[in-house]
């Protein structure tokens, strides 16, 4: 565990960074910050490597990887291609919370990508996930570094209460930023594809392309999701979670007392997902955890998943949610939301 909370130029030569960056060299695991979520990072291009990072997880294992880079001339020995679209988005948001996913060059990376013939690949936009990544000189696999199942972690605690035992060792950066995982987009078509909404929203890549598609497999019941993590229960805290959609906030807050207190009455403990400017409505009988401002939902993501942690650790048997406007980052908070919940409104 090293704590490194001071950014500054030169990190990479930091003892705790140059420590982290041998044991990576030396095919060992280390969980570093980004500015989305916490990864959980291994040798990318050594198979046996990123093997271990699936079952420190307890991964399903056709579930492919992103690649982590710190500087563009990484990208040549990984992809084939670098179509136009490609260009224009790394331009835009790299270093940042988009993953683009690539045709992948032929014989590398065979394990993280999981057997398919494209590749996953983001720059971070986090100082000391950038000076870990240029001390080690590879390119990074790393998912999220919670077990499968369980929330992202956001701080190095969240990463110790999963993978304490099962690591080298975590790069302490405090809170993430952005708390949400990074945006997956396709880009071997002719129009970008969101795979997986994330920090880079819709409107954002769509004012830099002109056009930008939904993968029908987020939004749809039933079709098979391009990106295959998006098919798994993710997120998901112990208790049962249900997600509350009515046409205004007055409405729903009065439907989810209403529903708290039926649920009370059945002898269940009860948590209510709230926000700053609900929190209040909701009385002392229940677990009420206020997720950041509905005013800025910014804030709602960034605190989203530590507020799903806490719910565990209350220990409660059924949640009730607020939901949250689609457009911007919210599309990214709905769409974790609803996987927390089994896809279960009422
Ligand atoms: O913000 C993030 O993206 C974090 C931080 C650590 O960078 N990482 C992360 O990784 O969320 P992970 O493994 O939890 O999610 C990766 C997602 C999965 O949904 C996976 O199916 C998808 O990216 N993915 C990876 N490679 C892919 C590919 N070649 N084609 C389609 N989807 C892919
Ligand atoms: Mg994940």
């Amino acid at each position: 565990y090293w704590n490194v909370d001071k950014f500054v130029d030169g990190l990479e030569n930091y003892p705790q960074v140059r420590e982290a960056a041998l044991l990576l060299r030396q095919n060992e695991l280390i969980a570093f910050p980004t500015e989305t979520v916490y990864g959980l990072g291994g040798n990318g291009l050594v198979d046996k490597t990123v093997e271990k990072i699936y079952i420190a997880k307890g991964r399903p294992s056709d579930n492919p990887l992103i690649l982590h880079i710190a500087e563009r001339k990484q990208l040549g020995e990984l992809v084939s291609e670098i179509p136009p679209l490609a260009e224009a988005l790394m331009e835009a948001f790299w270093p940042g919370p988009l993953t683009i996913v690539f045709p992948k060059q032929l014989g590398v990376a065979m394990r993280a990508s999981a057997g398919l013939n494209t590749i996953a690949i983001r720059m971070p936009d986090h100082p000391l996930a950038l000076a870990l990544i240029r001390a080690s000189g590879l390119p990074i696999a790393a998912p999220s570094a919670n077990l499968s199942g369980r929330p992202s972690p956001t701080t190095a605690q969240h990463v110790l209460e999963d993978l304490d035992g099962r690591i080298a060792g975590v790069l302490d950066g405090g809170s993430t930023g952005i708390g949400v995982e990074s945006t997956v987009v396709d880009v071997t078509g002719d129009v970008p594809m969101i795979l997986r909404p994330g920090g880079v929203t819709a409107e954002q890549i769509a004012e830099i392309t002109g056009e930008v598609r939904m993968d029908p497999g987020i939004l749809e019941e039933g079709v098979a999701p391009k990106s295959p993590g998006m098919k798994y229960r993710h997120y998901a805290p112990a208790g049962d979670m249900r997600l509350v959609k009515e046409n205004s906030v007055e409405e729903m807050v009065r439907r989810i007392r209403k529903l708290a207190h039926e649920a009370q009455a059945q002898g269940k403990k009860v948590g209510i997902l709230a926000t700053a400017e609900s929190k209040l409505c909701y009385g002392e009988d229940y677990v009420v955890i206020a997720c950041g401002k509905r005013s800025d939902l910014i804030s709602v993501a960034r605190h989203l998943y530590d507020a799903l942690r806490r719910f565990d650790q209350e220990g409660v048997d059924m949640i009730f949610s607020e939901t949250f406007p689609e457009s911007g980052v919210g599309a990214a908070i709905m769409n974790r939301l609803a996987k927390a919940a089994g896809g279960r409104y009422l």
